[in-house]
């Protein structure tokens, strides 16, 4: 009885082994390694992905977070609400630009952060609210929107785990003012190694954003703002996150069936409610709710299925937030029960079946 791993991302780097290969080499040949043509292009092709005129190559999600953030002007005095139900980076980076991240609780079905819930933490101080698409599953955008445009604050998206995903045929990144965008190798489009970008529609933001990325550079030469990080994304992994992309449509079919399929004939209490009317949901992890999540996870562990939490800790609970942390029940409890089985466009049938086979036992 073999182990069928959590994720094995060999088996999508063999599949177009040749076509990587070949655009490593182009980039090699080249002899450009930063602000080449590769990068130009990926970021022309993420903008028109997501819906917003421009995108920043950067060189992570969580450098990407931080950019959009300073990129707006947020910073000390500035309060940011935000989702406990995410990664980290999600909130460590509102305090890492030097604002203050303000928890509001989750939609219990969704996971997503409860446009009421965000709406009742709105003061004077609020600058934005940073909105996570978890798992895949866009939250609600429109309602976000609409308490963004009512108050006069920012909408600012974590696409992370969404890029793709949509509602009513708008792409996520493009609801906000701005988002965030991870390529952690990971993900639904990965890159081999670390990048990132920030996509939004407004110009003066968007060329902020790039100066701030390359500590400040105004353009010119030798001359630095007093702001800035240093987090370029490179040519190498622009070349290959264009590869990816060329077949980011048949990664997603792939994804699309095989969660189905777990929808389909998982026992029912497992299954989570179908997206809203209109969602459509890229189904980044597939995320099971047990009560008995510890104990359940051993038992496939035993059987040789892997599974991961995502996430074991409520954000507000971070050791960064903890001091003023107040209860937020319902992520709480998402914590303590979420459990994430294999999910990947490279998944065989035969393992699948396995996983199905073993939830049934257990
Ligand atoms: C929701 C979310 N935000 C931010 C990040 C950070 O992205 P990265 O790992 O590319 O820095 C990740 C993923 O890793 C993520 O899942």
């Amino acid at each position: 009885m073999g182990v069928v791993p959590f994720l094995d991302l060999s088996r999508e780097i063999q599949c177009y082994k040749p076509e990587l290969m070949s655009a490593a080499g182009e980039v090699l040949d080249s002899g450009v390694f930063l602000f080449g043509p590769k990068i130009e292009e990926l970021e022309q092709e993420l903008a028109r992905r997501t819906g917003a005129r421009y995108a920043v190559g950067v060189a992570s999600g969580t450098a990407a977070l931080e950019l959009l953030l300073r990129g707006f002007g947020i910073g000390a005095g500035d309060e940011v609400i935000t989702t406990p139900a995410s990664f980290y980076a999600s909130a460590k980076m509102i305090a890492a630009a030097g604002a203050t991240a303000v928890f509001a609780d989750i939609d219990p079905d969704s996971y997503n952060l409860d446009p009421a819930k965000a709406a009742a933490r709105i003061t004077a101080r609020t600058k934005a609210i940073l909105v996570v698409h978890l798992y895949g599953r866009p939250a609600d955008v429109q309602d976000l929107r609409t308490i963004a445009d009512r108050h006069g604050i920012l909408l600012l998206e974590d696409a992370a785990q969404g890029f793709s995903a949509s509602v009513d045929g708008r792409p996520v990144g493009s609801w906000g003012d701005g988002a965030a965008l991870s390529f952690y190798p990971s993900k639904n489009v990965g890159a081999l190694g670390d990048a990132g970008a920030v996509v939004t529609s407004d110009a003066a933001v968007a060329e902020h954003i790039r100066s701030l990325s390359f500590l400040g550079y105004t353009g010119e030469r030798d001359r630095f703002g007093a702001e800035g990080i240093a987090a370029r994304m490179d040519e190498m992994q622009a070349a290959l996150l264009l590869v990816k992309l060329r077949h980011s449509s048949e990664l997603l079919e792939r994804r699309l069936a095989i969660a189905a399929r777990y929808d389909r004939e998982l026992p029912p209490a497992w299954v989570r409610r179908p997206a809203k009317k209109g969602v459509c949901d890229v189904r980044h992890l597939y995320v099971v709710r047990c009560p008995e999540r510890d104990r359940v996870r051993e038992r496939l562990l035993s059987q040789g299925i892997e599974t991961q939490i995502h996430y074991r800790f409520p954000l507000h609970r971070q050791a960064l937030f903890a001091a003023t942390a107040e209860p937020l029940p319902i992520a709480e409890q998402w914590a303590r029960e979420v459990l994430s089985l294999p999910l990947y466009p490279f998944l065989t049938e035969g393992e699948q079946t396995r996983v199905l086979e073993t939830i049934q036992q257990a």
